[in-house]
């Protein structure tokens, strides 16, 4: 068929046609909330590079979930600011670290939220890399069994899913074992599959105090410039037992969403990153462009080349406009 028997524009003309043949519609439930979390009372730290996004202590978080939830919002994703940090990140996978106590509180309050905890010694290590370090370097094997300490501490205070973001070598087997031991067979690994070098990490590191104090994490993290490669790493973790998948960042990797789609069967998560969403905010704020338009967008792109489900510091601001309200007034 070609023009003019065949005009484009004929489904384009209404809304209400252009939405019956829309191909992907956003939907609340495609929505992982990401929250940063840190000891004390009363705590609400903006972080300059992410407006809207703060550091919230325990009770804090309890308050800003009661709207994502009434919402119907599926999930959140947890990461921790610890006490005091040490070369071997020992508050990550402590009883009483940070994360298993904000996990064991939300799923007392709220039950049903499904609550992911990011499973990576970055925020807790002194040094600010993912893994204990030896010659300068982060040490794999020793790096792991930590690992899947963290995972099963995280369960024990009743984490729903475990999201190992590091990018060890045989860490999603070391885990899936470690689970098992624990009597946790039940508990689904979320792998950070296809994990990026990225500099779009920039405003996360300033939330989390992550940055690494030298050197950066091209030795673990994959160059961006590599999609063969992200393929095989999803290979490897759905071998080693992974049972959702996840590609980070996402827009500038749409291509390897699309291609991971294509190749596993898995559910497939995309992080939509900290600097895709600062690059949104800053531009909106100096006017340059219409922000939410451009949110609004940017997170269908990505369900459009193939994630079933989105981590983004835009997710409630979506929720908002799709479910056609105005922010509401938050009762204090
Ligand atoms: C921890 C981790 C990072 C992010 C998620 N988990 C930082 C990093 O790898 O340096 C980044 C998320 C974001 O930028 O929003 N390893």
């Amino acid at each position: 068929m070609q023009f003019p028997e065949y005009r484009a524009r004929r489904l384009r003309r209404t809304e209400t046609l252009r939405s019956m043949v829309r191909e992907v519609q956003l939907d609340h439930r495609d929505f992982i909330l990401p929250f940063f979390v840190r000891h004390g009372k009363n705590v609400r730290n903006p972080i300059a590079s992410m407006p809207g996004v703060f550091q919230l202590s325990i009770d804090e978080l309890l308050r800003d979930l009661e709207e994502p939830v009434e919402r119907g919002m599926p999930a959140i994703i947890l990461f921790g600011i610890p006490e005091k940090k040490d070369p071997v990140g020992s508050e990550g996978y402590s009883k009483s670290g940070i994360i298993q106590q904000a996990v064991r509180r939300v799923k007392d309050t709220y039950p049903d939220l499904v609550v992911i905890t990011d499973v990576c010694l970055c925020d807790y290590t002194d040094h600010g890399h993912c893994g204990i370090i030896r010659d300068n370097d982060v040490d794999n094997d020793q790096t792991i069994e930590l690992l899947a300490r963290m995972a099963v501490s995280h369960a024990r205070a009743g984490a729903d899913i475990v999201a190992p973001s590091d990018m060890m070598d045989g860490r999603v087997a070391a885990i899936r074992e470690a689970l098992d031991e624990a009597a946790y067979e039940w508990l689904p690994i979320l792998s950070y599959a296809a994990k990026y070098a990225s500099a779009f990490y920039g405003p996360f590191r300033d939330a989390a105090e992550s940055s690494p104090r030298f050197g950066d994490r091209r030795s673990y993290q994959m160059d961006p410039a590599n999609s063969d490669e992200g393929i095989r790493e999803a290979a490897l973790d759905v071998n080693e037992g992974a049972d959702l998948l996840m590609v980070k960042p996402a827009l500038p990797y749409l291509d390897v969403i699309w291609r991971v789609r294509n190749t596993f069967d898995l559910p497939l998560v995309a992080y939509n990153v900290s600097g895709e969403f600062a690059m949104i905010k800053a531009a909106a704020e100096k006017g340059w462009i219409d922000g939410d338009r451009c949110m609004m967008e940017a997170l269908t792109a990505i369900k459009r080349a193939g994630a079933d489900l989105i981590i983004s510091y835009h997710a409630l601001e979506a929720v908002r406009i799709l479910q056609g309200d105005s922010p509401r007034q938050r009762k204090k």
